[in-house]
């Protein structure tokens, strides 16, 4: 399939080199390390073939094209396993593969029936994205199993190797043994050959995915009772159970420095994967289940989702790969013209609700809230109008449908997905806005009452296609992690998880009808990121996570200073996150007397870069903009579709630095975060052209700047830069940088010469 009519960068066919990769698979496999194998054959008994017969028979083996990284399957007493070697040394030793059928079948033994290798190298452009050209450059083993034993149905694997990272996924083909099935578990492991450090988050528990991230060894895993810390008031784990599983990604730190995140990729029609700990250096697939216990509902011919293992020594392979490689690991585009899909900038009708000004049901001033109904046709003129002044592109309105109550989660059955409130004129609203140069945002939230959504949302889209409203925010709120399952009579049939393969396929379908419909989206309490949006263009951003809505009314106070940083190491190597950075009044007494953003002004225009997302939103109120115009610029200027993004330094959960080359354009900017720790660093500025000047824009923390007790202490400076300079950065404690890169100009020299 074309990618979306606008590939044609760089297109080399996919080549199969089965000879000189066999070669080379040859010479990797002599130069293999002993333990290695070792542990391999350590899998069941000895078998009577003598090793090297064994070899020959049951082990293939592919490495990456650098030769760094080698998977080698195996067949031992007919149960399949692999393991990973980086730099020849063991990374994940022999670990389990397969699947557990209602049915029993799959259960017994295998024989290897086939072992195929191909090599493929493509690049290929994303429409928007954190990085335009993509390089999808893998070794491919695939191995065609069979069952031993009637009724002797057949099973592929299929590992790629790339230069940082292995994949592998599962093929149920067509075949006359097989055809609808159900999937009670997967035995997928991953065994580490140490206990690295981990960042983690509990899966299957309420807020799902919104929630702190822990870091500690990977044995921990196993006698954590409690949430992360700072959580426990989201918890429901009254008797101190032991956390069943983590989510992924999943991102660890081995003691001799290698970087590891475990993660999957086209999650289309399955459940989640989530990481069970099984002892002090495993981890299980856990595939989240449905409500009657069964985890999958397939048919063959089926896959299943990639699961990938991020490998290198350097972190910043991890944070500017791991995207890209779930991306090179989906289908390529389905919507052929991608030309309506844009990245931007939103401000909205939403801090508002979240502080308590505002609220979202027709409520009247003072009820519970100092203003009343925040989606008011007035609210949002104003809100259009300090759009197009300020160059953003779309106005979210959250409250402007009917159904909103006071108790809005008991009441979300009401809620109607085309009919505005008495004080929303929708239509005049969209055409008010498109005349500014504006789109509307509209915002269905489905109170997780899935069949309420599901029975409006073709007249919805329709309606905004006709509306010309081009974005859309999704919400589940409700009795997350899961939704009511409901039959076709409005039956009760039982709770499923958000992101069990229920789920999985209703984000599907309205991504889907969405596309359809010429409609852009952003998803709140979404499925995982696992990179469809390289099929679906129009899957712009999601939560997912801990946002900043949570440092407006966190019992537990908000997001600690070292959240933000291990969001960079975990959400967004996902993917785009919907963060809605850019609050700069980060106290409000007078809404909130527990409640603060934990940040320094600097850090969250610093959060625009480090935070990847094609729609970003400057989350204040419009009068906080008024009264900072000086930080508000630096949001103005920052784009949100990249040519180019690197990592430039950071350490997990402590600090991170990212810089990013807008797309179309020869200008760079630069996002710098802590954690509580105040720091300072030089930044070499040598991916900046030779010869070429530039004028660094920097908005930095003042010197006496702290998050707790100095939030706004900030200072705005300029200096000229070029590819030769150094850039010392000083980041007070929970404080940021952020600078802009842009090339000076006939003026700018003009300026520096008269001082
Ligand atoms: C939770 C979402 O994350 C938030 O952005 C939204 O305002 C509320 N739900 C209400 O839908
Ligand atoms: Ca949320």
């Amino acid at each position: 399939m074309p990618n979306n009519g606008r590939a044609g960068f760089n297109h080399a066919s996919p080549r199969t080199t089965r000879g000189s990769v066999v070669q080379f698979m040859r010479i990797r496999y002599s130069l293999l390390n002993a333990v290695a194998i070792a542990g391999l054959l350590a899998v069941g008994p000895a078998a009577s073939l003598s090793g090297a017969e064994q070899e020959s028979r049951n082990l293939k083996s592919i490495a990456s094209p650098d030769q760094r990284i080698t998977a080698i399957f195996n067949l031992n007493e007919g149960k399949p396993s692999y393991l990973v070697n980086f730099r020849g040394r063991p990374l994940i030793l022999p670990s389990a593969l397969g699947f557990d059928l209602k049915d029993g079948a799959l259960k017994s033994e295998f024989t290897l029936l086939d072992a195929k290798t191909s090599a493929f190298d493509e690049t290929w452009t994303q429409p928007w994205g954190e990085q335009r050209l993509v390089r999808n450059h893998y070794n491919e083993l695939t191995v065609t199993l069979q069952q031993t034993t009637e009724p002797k149905r057949k099973l592929r694997v299929v590992f790629r190797v790339f230069d940082h990272a292995i994949a592998f996924r599962y093929e149920w083909p067509e075949q006359a043994g097989l055809k609808d099935f159900e999937i009670m578990d997967e035995r997928t492991e991953f065994r580490l050959a140490s206990d690295p450090m981990t960042l983690w988050q509990p899966a299957l528990r309420p807020q799902q995915t919104e929630q702190l991230y822990a870091r500690t060894r990977l044995s921990e895993l196993l006698r954590q009772t409690r949430l992360p810390q700072g959580d426990e008031s989201f918890g429901d784990n009254p008797k101190k159970e032991p956390v069943k599983a983590a989510t992924t990604p999943l991102t660890m730190q081995t003691d001799d420095g290698v970087y590891l995140v475990i993660h999957e990729a086209d999650l289309t029609d399955f459940a989640a994967m989530q990481l069970q700990p099984r002892d002090n250096h495993t981890l299980k697939s856990f595939l989240t289940p449905w409500s009657d216990g069964v985890r999958i509902r397939a048919s063959a011919p089926t896959v299943s989702p990639w699961r990938f293992v991020m490998i290198s020594d350097k972190l910043s392979d991890i944070g500017e790969r791991t995207t890209l490689t779930a991306l090179n690991l989906n289908p390529p585009s389905r919507i052929a013209d991608t030309s309506w899909i844009k990245p931007g900038k939103y401000v909205g009708i939403w801090w508002g609700m979240h502080l308590g000004k505002h609220t979202w049901n027709p409520s009247k001033p003072g009820e519970s809230s100092t203003d009343g109904l925040g989606a008011t046709t007035k609210n949002t003129w104003a809100y259009i109008d300090f759009a197009a002044k300020n160059g953003f592109d779309g106005v979210l309105v959250e409250g402007w449908n009917k159904g909103w109550a006071a108790d809005w989660v008991a009441h979300a059955a009401e809620f109607s997905f085309t009919e505005p409130n008495a004080e929303f004129d929708l239509a005049s609203l969209a055409a008010y806005a498109h005349d500014k140069g504006v789109d509307l945002i509209s915002h269905h939230e489905t109170g997780s009452i899935i069949t309420n959504y599901e029975a409006q949302a073709e007249a919805a889209f329709a309606q905004m296609e006709k509306l010309g409203i081009r974005h859309l925010k999704t919400g589940y709120v409700g009795m997350e992690p899961r939704v009511n399952r409901y039959d076709a009579n409005g039956k009760l049939i039982g709770a499923e998880y958000l992101d069990g393969q229920y789920m999985v396929r209703h984000y599907r379908k309205i991504t889907a009808l969405a596309a359809k419909h010429h409609v852009m989206i952003d998803v709140h309490e979404p499925i995982k990121d696992t990179g469809e949006r390289r099929t679906w263009p129009n899957m712009m951003t999601r939560e997912g996570s801990r946002g900043q809505e949570y440092n407006a009314w966190a019992p537990d106070g908000g997001n600690p200073p070292a959240h933000d940083v291990n969001l960079v190491f975990t959400r967004f190597l996902s993917g785009p996150m919907d963060f809605t950075p850019g609050v700069l009044q980060v106290t409000f007494p007078e809404f909130r007397k527990k409640n603060r953003v934990n940040t320094t002004v600097a850090k969250q225009l610093a959060m625009y870069v480090t935070f990847y997302s094609p729609l970003q939103m400057a989350a204040d109120l419009i009068e906080n903009y008024e009264k900072h115009p000086d930080l508000l610029q630096f949001i103005k200027d920052v784009p949100t579709d990249w040519e180019e993004t690197r990592m430039l330094n950071g350490a997990l959960g402590e600090f991170v630095t990212i810089a990013r080359k807008q797309r179309g354009s020869e200008d760079w900017f630069i996002g710098s975060i802590t954690d509580e720790k105040k720091r300072s660093f030089d930044l070499a500025l040598n991916f900046l052209p030779k010869k070429q000047k530039y004028i660094a824009e920097i908005y930095r923390d003042a010197d006496d700047a702290d998050w707790k007790s100095n939030p706004y202490a900030h200072a705005i400076e300029k200096r000229a830069v070029t590819s030769d300079s150094q850039l010392t950065v000083a980041l007070a404690p929970g404080g940021g940088a952020a600078i802009r890169l842009r090339q000076a100009t006939k003026q700018d020299e003009l300026a520096t010469n008269a001082r």
